[in-house]
Order: structure tokens, then sequence, then C-alpha cells
């Protein structure tokens, strides 16, 4: 099996230090580093957007995926476009046109992505899919981090799995609640993309630490 990729989300990081953290998370072996936008509609929260983008995009090399928990979030694509290596990924249940978005952001430069929360089913992204490399499978509700791995989503990786051997190349991302002891469940499914927030930047051995555990937690799988 291709080497699983491990994509630290800086939700959990020390906003004081963010810089400093994701090169930490890059010198450590991360394969991206995964970014939440939260707009205070879609969810709860609000955390961040474009100009922290920005500042984090000078601490690193590595591809970013920016995580859209927003309505609507097509109204963004134009002002991202301006920062290289970005996967843009955008909830099926917060766009009106998802094919459109989709378009809208490759046409921008950047990587489409789509996701979907734990209670939505695959077949919500069937017309969009053909259009994708990248799926993110939501095991927590949207909106905060540090919450329980949801284990009734695993069916829908599974099946989210069986489609992919038809769709070459499909990645399978996961998001929500991955430490050691829920990503071997995860990779079984069928993920190949483990985002972490506190299981890397809340580690108690550090971020380092976060990622080797993950790394180990699937080693052989
Ligand atoms: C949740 C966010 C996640 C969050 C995951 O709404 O989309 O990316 O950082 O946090 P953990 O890994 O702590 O569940
Ligand atoms: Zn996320």
């Amino acid at each position: 099996m291709a080497s699983i990729k491990i994509s630290p989300s800086i939700l959990s990081a020390d906003f004081a230090r963010l810089g400093e953290q994701v090169e930490q998370a890059e010198a450590a072996g991360a394969d991206e580093i995964h970014f939440d936008v939260m707009d205070g509609r879609f969810v709860p929260g609000i955390t961040f957007g474009f100009v922290i983008l920005e500042a984090v995009r000078k601490h690193t090399q590595l591809p970013i995926d920016v995580h859209m928990m927003v309505d609507d979030p097509v109204r963004f694509v134009p002002e991202y476009a301006d920062l290289p290596g970005l996967t843009m990924t955008v909830h099926v249940e917060a766009c009106p046109d998802l094919t459109g978005t989709i378009e809208a952001i490759g046409a921008a430069g950047m990587r489409p992505a789509i996701t979907l929360n734990p209670a939505t089913p695959l077949s919500e992204i069937a017309d969009a899919l053909p259009l994708v490399d990248r799926v993110l499978v939501m095991t927590v509700v949207p909106g905060a981090g540090g919450q329980p791995f949801m284990d009734e989503v695993l069916p829908k990786i599974v099946e989210l799995r069986e489609i992919a051997r038809a769709h070459n190349g499909l990645e399978i991302a996961v998001d929500g609640g991955i430490k050691a002891d829920t990503a071997p469940r995860a990779v079984a499914a069928g993920v190949t993309t483990l985002i972490s927030g506190s299981g890397v930047f809340g580690h108690p051995d550090g971020i380092a630490g976060g990622i080797r555990a993950l790394r180990q937690a699937v080693e052989g799988l």
C-alpha cells in the first residue's frame, strides 16, 4: 500500500508561535498542513482566514489544505488564488453549486477537494466526484478540535474506497478525532491521508512525537 500522508491541523497549534510550530511539523515529516477556516455561520465558531494563511505560507514549503467551513465558499476563491500550493476543500452542505465551485477553484490554480459531514451520504457528492482527486470524510461534526472519532462513519469510508477503485488515484482524507488509537481503523477502512489537530499539536511528546505516534500506529497496515 502507498504510504499514508499526515496532515497536522493547526487548529490545535499555539497561535502565538504559529510559524515556528508549522516549521516543526514540516521538520518532523508532515506531508501537508491543514488550515481550518470557520465563518461563524456554517459552523458556530470563527477561526482565521486569508491574512493568517499568507503568514503561514511563508513558514512552510508543504502543500496547505484549506478546509473551508464557510457558507458558499466560492466567494473566497479569487482572494485565495494568489497563494501557491493550496488545496481548497469545500463542504457539499455549504455549496449551492458544488460543481461550479469546484470548477472555479481549479480555474484559479488551486486543487479542489470535497468534504462531507458525518451525516451526509456519499450520494450527495456523486455528481461532483469525477471532478476531484481528493475527498475528505469528516469523522466529527465540524467546528471544534479535540472531539471523539465517530466510528459510525467507517462504513462510508469503505464505500468510498470501493468507488475509488474505479476512480484511479482518489485520495481519501479523514478529519476529526485522529490519534494513534483511531488512525489504524481509518486506514484499514481505506483512508490515505490522516488529518490530526490535537493528536499532533497536543501530543504529550510534542509535535514530532505526535507525528511519530501516528506513523507508527499505521505502519505495515
Ligand atoms: C474540526 C476541524 C479539524 C480539527 C480536528 O472541525 O475541521 O481539522 O482540527 O481536530 P482533532 O484532530 O483534534 O479532532
Ligand atoms: Zn479541518
